[in-house]
């Protein structure tokens, strides 16, 4: 919607918009919404733009997306993914690495990733007392880890790669968000920060490809994600990918799959932390669909309200709030010219709060999700794991955990904001709670014949 009084803040000589965009990148890209379906500004000495209309997105991601690379936001985590799916070039090999990767996300695997993720969530539940304070962001980033390097190496041998994870991704995923947004100059000075990040990185890859190798020497398939890693085969050539490849494709699952997921979880737990009513329509659910059963896959696909909790978690709180691309030749977008090499750049956070789109958009409603009102919705203008080519590969592996966790957890227990507490949203690299201290609360005795040694054996997770 237009506004007549909405303003971006003055470009500076060099600098142009980004010191503005870097101080409130959230205000910024929502006074730039009210301005335009494409509206331009300048990073540094370069014109950019950043389109809000979501057909021009959609053109954007889908429609000619032949003419456009990934952007500068990629360029800067090429360094720590190599080669992987997310930052390798578009064309065709990306279009065969993806098809490679493809295999590891099939529904039918899927099913099985997801009673790992039942069982590392019950441990996880099961390690909490009651009454105690946690940082619930960090306990679930630590539940997301787990269960991607779970899926990843299924056997004892992947424990050492968990282990490293655990240990090496907080500064790794720190230094990205510092980097993402500032300039590339800055990554290179000897400070220590940039020393600790280079160091975790390197202890992870070191790991990664140790782990590989033990992996290539015993050949048997462990029906884990690196097992079918090593198995795929192009239908058309029979070649596979190298060693360095799968490393680069593990890294990324590492880094992609992990801090969105987590984040996910925490706004919608901050969210029912405030929202009691919304809290106990969840526990309803929980106790209606599962009762006193354990989790099962197909139990997963009934949990429908759980499941609209976190669609209108992804709208309001999308971990990738910021998206680019570049153009590779001159196109027309919009009715404007952009020579080769604009930067273009998509805010799903502020198209998925847009009020011409949404009613009353920053408003929490799980119900805007309800079959009879979704058609509302046009697709989109819901992009939280954009569209085209390059959309998320994990995309369903990233529902079944979101849903997984979130009903495990309310099957145990209530989390209770910590009073006093400001949380602010923090827009770096993802988009993040500054903090999230919660109480937890026992519910009525554990339901099920789930108890938390018998999910600690299975996962061999500690309390
Ligand atoms: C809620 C969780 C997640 C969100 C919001 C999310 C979001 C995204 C977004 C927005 C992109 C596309 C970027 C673009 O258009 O350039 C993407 C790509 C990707 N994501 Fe996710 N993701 C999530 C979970 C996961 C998980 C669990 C995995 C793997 C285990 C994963 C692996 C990837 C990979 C490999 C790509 C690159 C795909 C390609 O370019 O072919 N993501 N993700």
């Amino acid at each position: 919607m237009s506004s007549t009084t909405a303003r971006l803040p003055r470009a500076l000589p060099l600098l142009g918009h980004a010191v503005s965009l870097m101080r409130d990148p959230l205000a910024f890209v929502s006074t730039a919404r009210s301005l335009g379906p494409i509206v331009p500004i300048r990073l540094g000495p370069s014109a950019a733009y950043l389109v809000n209309d979501p057909a021009l997105v959609r053109q954007v991601l889908v429609g000619d997306a032949k003419r456009y690379a990934k952007g500068v936001q990629f360029d800067k985590l090429r360094p720590i993914l190599g080669n992987g799916l997310v930052t390798v070039p578009s064309g065709e090999e990306h279009r065969r690495n993806r098809r490679l990767v493809q295999s590891a996300f099939h529904h039918s695997r899927i099913a099985g990733y997801a009673m790992t993720m039942r069982d590392l969530a019950e441990a996880k539940a099961a390690s909490w007392r009651d009454g105690q304070q946690l940082a619930m962001d960090r306990e679930l980033t630590e539940l997301t880890m787990r269960v991607v390097g779970r899926t990843l190496f299924s056997t004892e041998l992947g424990d050492e790669v968990v282990e490293e994870v655990l240990r090496s991704m907080p500064t790794v995923l720190g230094g990205l968000t510092r980097r993402s947004l500032g300039p590339a100059v800055l990554d290179r000075l000897p400070t220590a920060s940039n020393r600790r990040f280079d160091q975790a990185n390197r202890r992870l890859r070191d790991v990664v490809d140790r782990i590989i190798g033990d992996y290539r020497r015993l050949a048997a398939d462990h029906g884990d994600m690196v097992s079918m890693l090593m198995l795929a085969r192009d239908a058309d050539t029979g070649e596979g990918l190298s060693d360095a490849q799968i490393r680069d494709e593990i890294i990324t699952m590492l880094i992609a799959g992990t801090e969105t997921t987590a984040l996910v979880l925490s706004w919608v737990l901050y969210e029912l932390g405030r929202r009691p009513d919304l809290e106990t329509l969840l526990h309803a659910e929980v106790e209606t669909v599962l009762g006193a059963d354990e989790l099962s896959f197909e139990s997963i696909g009934r949990l429908a309200f759980t499941r609209r909790l976190v669609s209108e978690t992804l709208r309001l709180y999308p971990p990738g709030w910021l998206n680019t691309r570049r153009t590779t030749e001159r196109v027309t977008l919009g009715g404007v010219e952009l020579p080769a090499g604009t930067s273009i750049l998509i805010s799903p956070y502020s198209m998925q709060r847009d009020p011409a789109i949404y009613a009353d958009p920053d408003r929490f409603d799980p119900d805007r999700w309800l079959p009879e009102r979704v058609a509302d919705i046009p697709r989109p203008a819901f992009i939280p794991f954009s569209a085209g080519a390059r959309q998320c590969i994990g995309e369903g592996f990233a529902w079944t955990e979101a849903v997984v966790v979130l009903a495990t957890i309310a099957r145990h227990w209530r989390l209770l904001p910590l009073p006093g507490t400001e949380i602010r949203t923090k827009a770096g690299a993802t988009l993040a709670p500054s903090e999230l201290p919660m109480v937890t609360l026992a519910r009525r005795p554990l339901v099920g014949g789930v108890t938390a040694s018998a999910a600690e054996r299975r996962t061999g997770a500690r309390s």
